[in-house]
């Protein structure tokens, strides 16, 4: 129906993509969907399994057998691994460090990409990740990349968690350009900002800014699409 468009909002780690397309979400009443908390509960799984991201058979097994769940909730999103709440398990620095790695497997990628495709099928969803408008929602009705300097990212991710991880600014700011650099040179599916996204740079813009920006976009493509 036209009264609904999906939105996409891809780029690298901190660019505030969470943050920004809950609140899209929750302005336009549609339903917000993290792409990056599955892969992280594949990736939670994986460690509790003790399998290597190389083994990419064992990945390939793993991943066709779990049962993954997005639930809407008040702070967001409430992921479920086969029943379990892994909300913030799948946040920890063990997962942050090595899904990327597992990000890459092929398997994985279909797997979490055929659920996600479902998820959008009804319109009314703003989804984001790393190849949502290029791969996963070609067909998008808006698509925004979102970056902001490693600095500021890093910056950002800091404040974030602070207090309840171990790690410096500067482990931190070299930790994201890694997994960056992972994401954007895997063969399959990279993160890479489609041929139609709108680059928007959030580096000195701030949340509201970044909110209000995407809502604007989204009326007029709803206005286009009627
Ligand atoms: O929130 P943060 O930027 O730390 O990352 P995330 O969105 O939770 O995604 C974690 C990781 O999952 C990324 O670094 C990618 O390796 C992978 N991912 C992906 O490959 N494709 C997606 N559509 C979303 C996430
Ligand atoms: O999902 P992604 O990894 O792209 O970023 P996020 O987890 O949504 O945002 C990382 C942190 O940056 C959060 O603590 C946000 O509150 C903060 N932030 C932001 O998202 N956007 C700004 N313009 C400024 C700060």
């Amino acid at each position: 129906d036209s009264d609904r468009i999906n939105i996409a909002i891809d780029g690298p780690a901190g660019a505030g993509k969470s943050t920004v397309a809950r609140k899209v979400a929750e302005q336009l009443g549609y339903i917000y969907i993290d792409t990056g908390a599955m892969y992280r509960a594949v990736t939670l799984s994986a460690l509790r399994a003790s399998i290597e991201p190389q083994d990419s058979r064992a990945l390939a097994a793993l991943a066709t057998s779990l049962d993954i769940e997005l639930l809407p909730g008040d702070k967001g999103q409430t992921v479920l691994l086969n029943g379990e709440d892994v909300t913030d398990s799948i946040r920890s620095r063990e997962v942050t460090l090595i899904v990327s790695l597992i990000a890459a497997n092929e398997t994985v990628r279909e797997v979490l990409g055929a659920m996600q495709r479902k998820l959008a099928a009804k319109k009314g969803v703003v989804m984001d990740g790393r190849d949502i408008g290029s791969h996963v929602l070609p067909n998008a009705e808006l698509k925004v990349f979102l970056t902001a300097t490693v600095e500021e990212r890093a910056s950002r991710r800091f404040k974030e968690i602070s207090g309840k991880q171990d790690v410096t600014l500067e482990q931190l700011a070299q930790e994201i350009a890694d997994r960056d650099r992972l994401d954007e040179q895997r063969e399959i599916a990279p993160l890479i900002c489609a041929s139609d996204a709108l680059v928007m740079d959030s580096t000195a813009m701030t949340i509201e800014e970044v909110v209000e920006a995407i809502v604007k976009l989204s009326r007029t493509k709803l206005a286009e699409a009627k």
